[in-house]
């Protein structure tokens, strides 16, 4: 009788077990360093939506804005340890991990506008790069749009000359180190996340960024001028641990590349009205002004950031700058 109890509560326990492991999601940690309301937080919260819908609930997804989880350094730490899952930093972020070829997105005026991007990101080369991330555990899923950058600081920055002796906040990339080293500005390299504070305290006198993460991040109420230069651009790699996506049941990742697939195409479709509307909100704000290049002044800068190139070869080689700007004719 009494063995009998011992098996019957044996038998429960492991029924029990099993019920509850069935039953509990797989959880993906999606850190990013952005609002929500910007292109990469809300196609985050897309794909946290589609992959929760395609998987049936068998997959929550977790969405980690605004640098709450980790910051641009740690994230990518972060998800080579497995403690998150998923992170979309920016092309010019995976110089710390010793992958340079990313900078190649960083060279300024390379991009014409998001349909050359497209070229690029959905040829044969974007595929290329996403392969360097795998022997540093990292699977590449996918590429997401943000938009171009401006330059912002409290002084008009119209001609190269002003950008003489300018502390620039950068992102971790050398090839815009050397864009601001060509223009005579002192670059300095920091986490998203504590730009804000830096810019409203003086420890760097402006940054380049796209106008949603500009608006979104309150920079425009700590800078006066912003001068739509375009030069450079931002965007996402969406990347994964390579262990927690090879070890998912073959369905769930099927159901996750799915989602990724049409977060993506979501994302693509909507960063530059995000762009757009956020600029059409800085100039409501009045806080900022805002200033226009005439096209003898855009090529003034075009020049003075020429030697990056040269620069930029002996980081990132010139047979990818040359298949870059071959894919994006
Ligand atoms: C930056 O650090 O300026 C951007 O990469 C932030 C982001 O993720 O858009």
């Amino acid at each position: 009788m009494r063995s009998f109890a011992i098996a019957a509560s044996v038998a429960a326990l492991a029924l029990g077990l099993a019920g509850q492991a069935s039953a509990d999601p797989i959880i993906i940690k999606f850190s990013h360093v952005v609002a929500t309301d910007t292109p990469k937080g809300k196609a985050s919260e897309k794909f946290k939506e589609l992959a929760e819908k395609y998987t049936n609930g068998k997959v929550k997804v977790e969405v980690y804005p605004n640098s709450t989880l980790y910051k641009d350094k740690e994230e990518l730490e972060a998800l080579q340890l497995g403690s998150v899952q998923m992170l979309a930093p920016s092309n010019s972020k995976f110089g710390p991990l010793g992958i340079r070829e990313f900078e190649v997105f960083d060279l300024p005026y390379i991009l014409p506008d998001l349909k050359t991007l497209r070229k690029v990101t959905e040829g044969p080369l974007g595929a290329k790069l996403l392969k360097l991330l795998e022997p540093k555990g990292i699977t590449g899923l996918a590429y997401w749009d943000n938009g171009f950058k401006q330059m912002s600081a409290n002084k008009k920055l119209i001609a190269p000359a002003d950008y003489q002796g300018v502390k620039f906040r950068i992102q971790s990339s050398r090839v815009l180190q050397a864009q601001f080293k060509a223009l005579g500005s002192l670059p300095q390299v920091m986490a998203f996340g504590e730009v804000y504070q830096a810019l409203q305290t003086g420890v760097v006198d402006g940054q380049e960024n796209t106008w949603s993460n500009i608006y979104t991040q309150k920079m425009h109420e700590v800078q006066k001028y912003i001068t739509e230069t375009n030069h450079g651009y931002i965007g996402y790699v969406v990347i994964v641990n390579k262990k927690f996506w090879d070890d998912l049941p073959a369905d769930i990742r099927d159901q996750l590349a799915k989602a990724m697939k049409e977060a993506t195409d979501f994302n693509n479709a909507q960063s530059q009205k995000e762009n757009d509307d956020a600029l059409a909100e800085i100039k409501k704000s009045g806080k900022s002004e805002i200033i226009k290049l005439t096209s003898e002044q855009d090529e003034a800068m075009r020049k003075a950031m020429e030697p990056v190139y040269k620069d930029a070869a002996s980081r990132v080689g010139q047979p990818l700058i040359d298949e870059f700007q071959k894919e994006a004719k």
